[in-house]
């Protein structure tokens, strides 16, 4: 844990910037303002909460984690995302990912497979009054059908290569960000969408999840 208070006080009392994030290299101010406002310590468990402005992943039970800020803050940069967008979720998790996008404007649709993590951010992201938030407990494999296209696509858990039905649940001039890969060699893969054309990149390693089939 960090021994700077800023860290651990309350968001009305931290700085602009809790996460270093400029520093560390993140230029989406939209970002910053997002992270800097979602109350991290709501999302961990309660005896994580003096540790929730450190910048490691944490624990949140089911063997699952909420992520790094830092690489909350590069995925969600790397999405590009605008105020009013369609953002299909997967990995709901603890819900703090799913803040981050509806604090930038976002409407989202967010998948959860394990029953107790999808009823707790449901809670937590109600309790803080998230209303354009919509959940499901479901693999985020089939993506949600009813709700596409969307605009962005973002994946909090690794799977082996990127389901080609999220790539179809795109919407034209779409992106989708995702860890991609096996427990000891994941990258991110940005996938764009302009009419008929997918082009796709791999960037910087990561250690996500892995998405359960
Ligand atoms: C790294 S955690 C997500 C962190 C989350 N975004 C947050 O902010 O707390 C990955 C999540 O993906 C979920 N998951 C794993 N496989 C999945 C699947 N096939 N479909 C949907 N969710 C899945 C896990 O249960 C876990 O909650």
């Amino acid at each position: 844990m960090s021994d700077d208070p800023d860290r651990t006080a309350h968001p009305s009392e931290r700085s602009a910037d809790p996460f270093d994030l400029r520093a560390r290299g993140i230029r989406d101010e939209r970002v910053i303002a997002a992270m800097t406002r979602v109350p991290r310590e709501a999302f961990v468990l309660p005896d994580a909460r003096a540790a929730a402005y450190a910048d490691s992943p944490l624990t949140i039970g089911f063997g699952q984690t909420i992520s790094q800020p830092y690489i909350v803050a590069w995925m969600t940069e790397a999405l590009g995302v605008e105020p009013g967008a369609r953002v299909l979720e997967v990995g709901t998790g603890s819900g703090y990912q799913t803040a981050v996008l509806a604090e930038i404007g976002a409407e989202v649709w967010s998948l959860e497979i394990v029953p107790e993590l999808a009823d707790r951010a449901a809670r937590t992201l109600a309790a803080l009054g998230y209303d354009r938030v919509h959940l499901r407990t479901a693999s985020g494999y089939a993506g949600w059908p009813e709700a596409a296209p969307f605009d962005r696509i973002i994946l909090t858990a690794a799977p082996s290569d990127v389901p080609p039905a999220l790539i179809d649940e795109l919407a034209d001039g779409g992106r989708l960000v995702a860890p991609v890969g096996t427990v000891w060699d994941q990258h991110i893969v940005i996938v764009d969408k302009r009419g008929n054309e997918i082009t796709r990149h791999t960037s910087i390693g990561v250690q996500f999840v892995l998405m359960k089939k």
